[in-house]
């Protein structure tokens, strides 16, 4: 599939997740193979305003193109401003959220709303796609409800005002992120347009990745939680599609060292705050290891990156991991 100046052959795609898929995570994402990483979503009102920690949200210096610049909102120009704004912080791809289902994204007929409005979901998309060069993306659910399964007429809809490809996650909002993704519904949005499609929900390993697109004939892939603590799934997911081979996880010392690198560079670009945010990471990255409970607790309890550091250190000796 084509994106602009970019050729992919199925991407394997990071999903993008607020409060993950920063900048040390896309990082660490892009050293495990994977084709295309996702900002967190950014609000176009916020964006607009200047808002600091939203400019430290769009900060993709430095980075191995292309990044793809997620943001969202309900207002056409403002859409168009903040899509302006993003190309000229570096922005060579811009996706539009049409699938967040957050109240309080919702209550501004933002992300998945605009589900519920498919001549707003247009208008939207067509003035981002009028203010910049570079091409526009969309990320959609299939529709608000199982009673109003729209994604279908949306993404032609899309299709037709100039988006350049489609991500769907195959849930309703109604859903959240519960239930089963209905990877069916991917199949039929994908034979109705003749953009790509990145199918998205529930590729939980490798061998989920190639059963979706063996199915669907979607042109990409699409992993969220499924690379939470666990950045080897890009690695082992392309390795699967481009050789049929499936390598074996990660052994619990390269889980704990990860931890202690992704610890390192949060720290590098967010100073201290990382400690706070690292937390959850920490939890991921230790899920199902011998003792990580009690580990867990004292992590909870450092108040400094050395000694998150420090902690973790102990934890990988105490499991007699000599690289760790
Ligand atoms: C913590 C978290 C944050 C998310 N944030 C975003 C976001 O900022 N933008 C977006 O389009 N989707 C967001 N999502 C949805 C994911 O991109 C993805 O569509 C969803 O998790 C389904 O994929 P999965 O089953 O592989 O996790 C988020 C999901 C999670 C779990």
């Amino acid at each position: 599939m084509r994106l602009g100046e970019f050729e992919f052959n199925h991407p394997v795609c990071s999903a993008p997740m607020a409060g993950v898929t920063d900048k040390a995570f896309r990082l660490l994402a892009r050293e495990q193979d994977c084709d295309l990483v996702w900002t967190e979503m950014i609000s176009a009102t916020a964006l607009t305003y200047n808002n600091a920690r939203t400019r430290q949200i769009l900060d993709i210096s430095g980075e191995q193109q292309p990044v793809v610049v997620q943001i969202f909102g309900s207002d056409p120009a403002v859409m168009a401003k903040a899509a302006k704004l993003a190309e000229e912080e570096g922005a060579r791809i811009i996706d539009i959220n049409m699938g967040c289902p957050a109240p309080k994204i919702v209550k501004n007929s933002e992300g998945s709303a605009l589900l519920k409005d498919i001549p707003l979901a247009q208008r939207v998309a067509s003035a981002t796609v009028e203010a910049v060069k570079v091409p526009v993306t969309v990320k959609i659910r299939l529709g608000w409800a199982a009673s109003s399964l729209v994604g279908a007429e949306l993404a032609q809809a899309l299709e037709g005002v100039g988006v350049a490809a489609l991500t769907v996650h195959a849930r309703t909002r109604e859903q959240f992120y519960a239930g089963k993704a209905d990877w069916n519904a991917i199949t039929e949005i994908k034979n109705r347009v003749s953009i790509p499609v990145i199918g998205n929900g529930d590729i939980r390993d490798p061998e989920d990745a190639r059963a979706m697109l063996a199915l669907t004939g979607c042109d990409g892939v699409m992993i969220g939680r499924g690379s939470l603590g666990n950045p080897w799934i890009f690695a082992r997911t392309t390795h699967l599609l481009h050789t049929g081979e499936l390598l074996p996880e990660p052994l619990p010392a390269a889980r704990i060292s990860m931890a202690l690198r992704h610890l390192s560079l949060l720290t590098k670009i967010k100073g201290e705050k990382a400690v706070q945010e690292m937390r959850k990471h920490v939890a991921w990255y230790t899920k199902g290891l011998r003792d990580a409970a009690k580990m867990r607790d004292a992590i909870m309890k450092t108040q400094s990156s050395a000694e998150m550091s420090q902690v973790l250190l102990q934890y990988g000796q105490s499991l007699g991991l000599e690289n760790a």
